[in-house]
């Protein structure tokens, strides 16, 4: 199948149908990133053995040498339990349907879940039911107002960054900055544009891409140079960028100054 195939089978399918609905010729509105996901989480059914968020686990597309089963358990032994270890405090930024959470919540004291669209986050309460030392929040898009200044020990973001815009990317990371404690760090996934799978995304995202505000599911173009000239503004350190782990994308790994 080629890439621009699979790219249009991982399109939410809400979107999929408002688009399909529209005459030839016709473009649909664009709908904002989070009234994007906020109609994929309102739309998932679940079926009792999946978690919204296990389709995006497939490590052909993503280039990943593992399988869809073990796909966050290898992320986890690779990159995140070797660069996060245990903390107290930890903020996930776009937490969806829980699929980092699970791994991210035993690393933890207080881990707070967020995300912009207030259906992901239903999905989250009812997946961690139960549980102590989670808290919700829903946030505007614009920063953690509501979380105090360095008092957060990890920020873990994945699968969130490849798709906000680059003002949005750099105004996380100032915000990042901002709540971190002195040494605290933080693990972002964003795209690679130039890797060879991130440039078949981008090919395959074109057609629909030209001469329209940009779609919620749209990758947006990044690399490691621009996350890194981003990061240093914001006041981070840059510690290592991996682009060899999940091939088409970057995991930048940061911290604040001491
Ligand atoms: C592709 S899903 C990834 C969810 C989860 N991190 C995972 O990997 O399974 C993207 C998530 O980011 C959320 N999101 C989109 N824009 C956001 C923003 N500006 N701030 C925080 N979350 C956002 C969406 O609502 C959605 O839950």
């Amino acid at each position: 199948m080629s890439v621009a195939a699979v790219m249009r089978r991982l399109i939410p399918a809400p979107i999929k149908s408002c688009i399909k609905r529209l005459l030839p010729g016709e473009q649909a509105p664009a709908p904002s990133i989070t009234e994007g996901w906020e109609q994929y989480a309102a739309s998932y059914a679940g079926d009792g053995r999946k978690q919204l968020g296990d389709e995006w686990s497939v490590p052909d597309v993503v280039g990943a040498d593992t399988t869809a089963a073990d796909f966050v358990t290898y992320l986890d032994q690779k990159v995140f339990a070797p660069f996060i270890g245990s903390c107290d405090t930890l903020l996930e930024i776009g937490s969806g349907g829980g699929r980092f959470t699970q791994i991210l919540k035993p690393k933890c004291r207080r881990l707070i879940a967020t995300d912009t669209a207030a259906s992901m986050l239903k999905l989250l309460r009812r997946r961690f039911a139960g549980e102590t030392g989670i808290e919700y929040l829903l946030l505007d898009g614009k920063g953690f107002a509501s979380i105090q200044a360095g008092t957060v020990d990890v920020v873990f973001t994945y699968d969130v960054f490849v798709h906000i815009q680059h003002w949005d990317f750099y105004n996380y990371l100032t915000e990042i900055r901002r709540v971190l404690k002195p040494g605290g760090k933080a693990v972002v996934h964003h795209a690679n544009t130039f890797s060879e799978l991130g440039w078949q995304v981008f090919q395959s995202q074109m057609p629909e891409s030209l001469n329209r505000p940009k779609l919620p599911y749209t990758f947006t173009v990044m690399t490691p140079e621009l996350a890194t000239a981003f990061a240093v503004r914001a006041g981070l350190k840059v510690e290592r960028c991996i682009t060899d782990v999940v091939r088409r994308d970057c995991i930048t790994l940061l911290s604040a100054p001491a």
